[in-house]
């Protein structure tokens, strides 16, 4: 009998069904953000965007940065535009420790992976610790690139609530003893101890060691994240959880200290992690970029990087201050929000009967733009908050942004005294939104 021809691709569209029939299960978890929805109309210039997390790059040495490429590319261009290690350029991993022990971390550059962003890593770590269904614990609300990966591969993310200190050690307890009396053990516990991404708040230093030996006791490892750790705006450095602990899994980047666009962030991790890392991390990109990990080597060898950090929280800390006077001046009655001593965001909670994500549309129409609150929950929760970012904008944007956004709120709470209901306030069923530029 002759055998049967292979079918061409065009072939298995036309007898098998379209492509998308055949996705993974894990996709269906994947959904891109409310506001990238809307990202034609939210992106225009006449748009106050308070929805993205974008670094403010305008404070950066663009002449000096246009020089450290020129020699880059003329000096060392035969090794920055070649291959390299999948851990990352030796010389700047020892250069990554010398950055975390501002935050009193004493790290060996040989358990240092160097990763595209510290998403990457996020990810590669969720990979190799998480099989579907597994159970993760992250605060509540949490980071949407986080919530994106952890559904990306099945894992079931448990909330645990903050208040003003951050994550209450009281509750985290209490979510692992109500996992253990189901005989789960989560895979870890995800935490932003340091201007959280969404809520703004920081972990309280007496609370640390409590996190941690509770989460020790259990036999959960601690994922820490840290992007901003270094963007206080009152001078004061937190230890970081891994100073407390070396078998924390810690995670920083050069984003938001240096330029998002390189991609450059990286994992801290014990020595048998660090080897399941690195060969995840082979497999999906072969090696970190070569000429930005270069570049930014180059960058904290000639540069003074920590005055330009510096220069960037006072940068951050005026637009902070600009987003809470507009805030007291023009929020209704019954909002709320924390002040945050560092990073990016402001969380807020509007009145009560108010839904921020059925609310969203009609803010873009009039012209501001803000993450509302269920993207940053795995469980639909959120529908009464949303996540302001006072990061991009100027000081006049902003407050102008917050104008409107009152406005619109007024409108709702007036629509609401009429009819009983503006929003007509629903669960979200939507899984976790894939993280982007606009919403990260
Ligand atoms: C809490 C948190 N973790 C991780 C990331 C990812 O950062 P990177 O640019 O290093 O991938 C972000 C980005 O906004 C973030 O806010």
């Amino acid at each position: 009998m002759p055998v049967p021809e292979p079918l061409r691709p065009s072939e298995i569209h036309v007898e098998h069904g379209r492509p998308v029939e055949r996705f993974a299960a894990r996709t269906a978890g994947m959904t891109a953000s409310e506001i990238r929805a809307l990202f034609a109309v939210a992106s225009r210039p006449e748009v106050v965007s308070l929805a993205g997390g974008m670094p403010n790059l305008a404070a950066l040495p663009l002449d000096t940065l246009a020089h450290e490429v020129a020699e880059l590319v003329s000096r060392d261009g035969q090794v920055a535009l070649q291959y390299g290690s999948a851990q990352g350029v030796p010389a700047l991993r020892e250069q990554i420790c010398e950055v975390m022990a501002l935050e009193g971390i004493h790290a060996d550059p040989n358990d240092v992976v160097v990763t595209v962003g510290s998403q990457m890593a996020l990810d590669l770590i969720t990979r190799i610790f998480c099989d579907p269904g597994d159970v993760v614990l992250a605060e509540g609300p949490s980071y949407v690139g986080a919530l994106g990966s952890f559904a990306a591969y099945q894992a079931r993310v448990v909330h645990v609530a903050m208040d003003a200190h951050g994550l209450v050690p009281e509750l985290l307890r209490e979510a692992l003893r109500t996992l253990a009396a189901q005989r789960v053990v989560p895979k870890y516990l995800y935490t932003i101890p340091n201007f959280h991404n969404p809520a703004g708040v920081t972990l309280a230093v007496e609370r640390r060691r409590e996190v941690l030996d509770i989460c020790a006791e259990y036999g959960v490892p601690v994922l820490e994240d840290n992007p901003y750790g270094l963007l206080g705006f009152t001078g004061r450095v937190y230890p970081a959880l891994r100073s407390m602990d070396p078998n924390v899994l810690y995670l920083g980047s050069f984003s938001k200290t240096f330029a998002s666009g390189l991609r450059v962030g990286w994992a801290l991790v014990p020595p048998a992690v660090r080897d399941r890392l690195v060969l995840a991390a082979e497999s999906a990109t072969l090696c970190p970029p070569t000429f930005n990990q270069l570049l930014v080597s180059r960058y904290l060898t000639a540069h003074d990087w920590r005055g330009q950090i510096k220069t960037f929280t006072e940068v951050y800390r005026e637009r902070r201050d600009a987003m809470l006077a507009a805030l007291e001046t023009y929020l209704p009655e019954g909002s709320t929000w924390n002040i945050p001593d560092g990073g990016f965001y402001v969380w807020l909670t509007v009145p009560e009967g108010v839904d921020t994500k059925a609310m969203l549309p009609r803010a873009v129409t009039a012209r501001v733009a803000y993450a509302s609150g269920t993207g940053f929950y795995a469980d639909g929760f959120g529908s009464r908050q949303l996540r302001l970012s006072y990061c991009y904008p100027t000081p006049e944007r902003i407050t102008e942004g917050v104008r409107r956004l009152a406005a619109v709120l007024e409108a709702e709470l007036d629509v609401m005294r009429t009819f009983g209901s503006a929003s007509r306030p629903r669960p979200s069923l939507r899984g976790p939104q894939a993280p982007s530029p606009d919403t990260n």
